[in-house]
């Protein structure tokens, strides 16, 4: 699976000329499965190029309410009525810039399922955490707070995302072997709790993934696809991991 998180970027324009590229270059390898997430103005914009394709479309974040007096927020209903089948939720830029804690995040991820949406939760640790040896301790306590909230089996209608934050955006992919150890202890943990689900759950991994790291990535045996932000901005880049992922398929 390949999710493009488009973040706060694009515009109709150059979204067109994505959205149909990626349509069409991706049209005869459907090994893997492709999500856009774009920013929800677009949304609207995704539906009409998007609807009756293989491509899916999500939205970036979502309210935990369904309505009412919440400027500036988007409610589930709202997500679904534009065709999205997707909501990431705690990104580690909305839990550093939009006040997103453990609780936030685990409701949502409920609020989520609840309403008919696939979150795609992600995790991860600071660069600080990670040298202090954290990455454990960091992650679990982000997934527990979803498992408290929804129960273990309650994981099953999501999509999990080990995003260390070191990683995004800068250029420094974890390697496929950090990754792997992470990606292969979530699962670990989950499996202890439920052995089907953890075989069963999708794990992707997020941070400075692009063309030329993408296979490694994949070749991993937990590493079930990745969220991609800077390389989703350029169709090419994006187009390649997709095929990268469809091929490891
Ligand atoms: P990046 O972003 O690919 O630019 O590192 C990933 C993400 O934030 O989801």
């Amino acid at each position: 699976m390949v999710v493009a998180n488009r973040k706060m970027n694009g515009d109709i324009p150059s979204n067109q000329l994505f959205l149909e590229k990626l349509v069409a270059e991706t049209q005869l390898h459907q090994q893997a499965d492709y999500v856009v997430c774009m920013p929800h103005p677009y949304l609207y914009q995704a539906q009409s190029i998007l609807e009756h394709t293989h491509i899916h479309w999500g939205g970036q974040n979502m309210s935990r309410y369904q309505s009412g007096a919440h400027t500036g927020s988007v409610s589930p209903p709202m997500l679904k009525e534009f065709g999205c089948k997707y909501v990431i939720i705690g990104h580690s830029e909305r839990r550093m810039h939009g006040h997103d804690t453990d609780l936030s995040t685990g409701e949502r991820f409920e609020v989520a399922v609840k309403s008919g949406l696939i979150p795609i939760f992600c995790m991860g640790e600071t660069l600080e955490e990670y040298e202090d040896g954290a990455t454990d301790i960091v992650t679990i306590r982000q997934l527990n707070a979803v498992i408290h909230e929804i129960g273990v089996q309650g994981l099953a209608g999501g999509i999990l995302a080990y995003e260390p934050v070191w990683a995004i955006g800068t250029g420094k992919a974890a390697t496929p072997e950090h990754a792997q150890n992470v990606l292969g202890f979530l699962r670990g943990h989950i499996e202890i709790l439920d052995a089907e689900l953890a075989q069963n759950i999708r794990i992707l991994y997020g941070g400075s993934v692009n063309s030329l790291n993408a296979k490694q990535l994949f070749d991993m045996p937990d590493i079930d696809g990745a969220l991609v932000g800077t390389a989703s901005l350029n169709p090419e880049e994006f187009i390649a991991i997709c095929l990268a992922a469809s091929n490891a398929s």
